[in-house]
C-alpha cells in the first residue's frame, strides 16, 4: 500500500487535463497575487510563466500579514509585494476599496487569491466581474471554509482534491474552473494530504488562469 513517502508518485486526475504549454494568446494577462501565507501557489504561477508555460506578467503581490514566506518570494521574483494590513481598515468594504485601488494602480487585469484568509466584499468583486479566481484545498462543492483538509479526513473520503473556482460571494462557492483530484492514504495526516494537494495546486492554478485568458 502507498504511503506518505510516495508524495509525488501517486495518479492523479485533473480536469480539464492540463497541457504542457498554456500560453493561448500573445498578450500577457497582467495578475494580480493576494496571499496569507506561504505563496506556494504565488511561485507556481511565477515558475509557470518563467518556463514559458504560460503567457502572464504578476503585477503585484498583496499581503496581509507581516512576515510571511510570500514576500521574500515576490522578492525574489521582482514582485512588488504590497502589506495592506485589514487592522487598518474600518470594515472589510473599506479594505477591498484599498485592494481595488491598489491593484488598478499596477494595472492588474485578472485576481488570484492564493490562500487569501479574509471574507472579500462586493466591492472587489463588481470592480473585477468574472475576474477572480481562487484555490481551494478540496474538491468543491465538500469541504468550503477554513481546514478543507482536516474536513476531508475527518470524513473519511478516499479522494480529496482542490479547486481553482472563480470568485462570487458566497465563500468557496463560484464556478469551477479546474480540479485536481488526490488519494487519501491509510496512514495520511492533514499535514501529509495537503502537501499532496498542493503538488496538485501547482498545477492547476497556471491551468486555470490560462482558462481565463482563453
Ligand atoms: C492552499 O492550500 C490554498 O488552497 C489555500 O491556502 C493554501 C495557500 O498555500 N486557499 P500557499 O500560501 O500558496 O502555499
Amino acid at each position: 500500500m502507498p504511503n506518505s513517502a510516495t508524495v509525488d508518485s501517486l495518479p492523479s486526475l485533473v480536469s480539464p487535463a492540463v497541457t504542457p504549454n498554456l500560453v493561448t494568446t500573445d498578450v500577457p494577462i497582467k495578475l494580480g497575487i493576494m496571499a496569507s501565507g506561504s505563496g506556494s501557489n504565488f511561485e507556481a504561477v511565477a515558475q509557470a510563466i518563467a518556463n514559458q508555460q504560460l503567457n502572464a506578467k504578476i503585477q503585484v503581490l498583496i499581503y496581509n500579514k507581516p512576515g510571511i514566506k510570500a514576500i521574500a518570494r515576490a522578492e525574489r521574483w521582482g514582485v512588488p509585494a504590497v502589506f495592506l494590513n485589514h487592522r487598518d481598515y474600518p470594515s472589510r468594504e473599506a479594505l477591498d476599496e484599498q485592494i481595488v485601488h491598489t491593484l488598478r494602480q499596477y494595472e492588474v487585469e485578472c485576481v488570484v487569491m492564493a490562500g487569501w484568509m479574509r471574507l472579500i466584499t462586493q466591492v472587489l468583486i463588481e470592480a473585477f466581474p468574472n475576474r477572480i479566481i481562487n484555490i481551494h484545498p478540496s474538491l468543491l462543492p465538500s469541504f468550503k471554509g477554513v481546514q478543507a483538509v482536516e474536513q476531508a479526513l475527518s470524513a473519511g473520503v478516499k479522494i480529496a482534491g482542490c479547486t481553482v473556482h472563480l470568485v462570487t460571494l458566497e465563500v468557496d462557492s463560484g464556478p469551477i474552473l479546474v480540479q485536481a483530484a488526490v488519494p487519501v492514504l491509510a496512514d495520511d495526516t492533514a499535514e501529509s494530504l495537503h502537501a499532496r494537494i498542493q503538488v496538485q495546486e501547482h498545477r492547476i492554478l497556471p491551468q486555470a488562469i490560462a482558462l481565463l485568458q482563453s
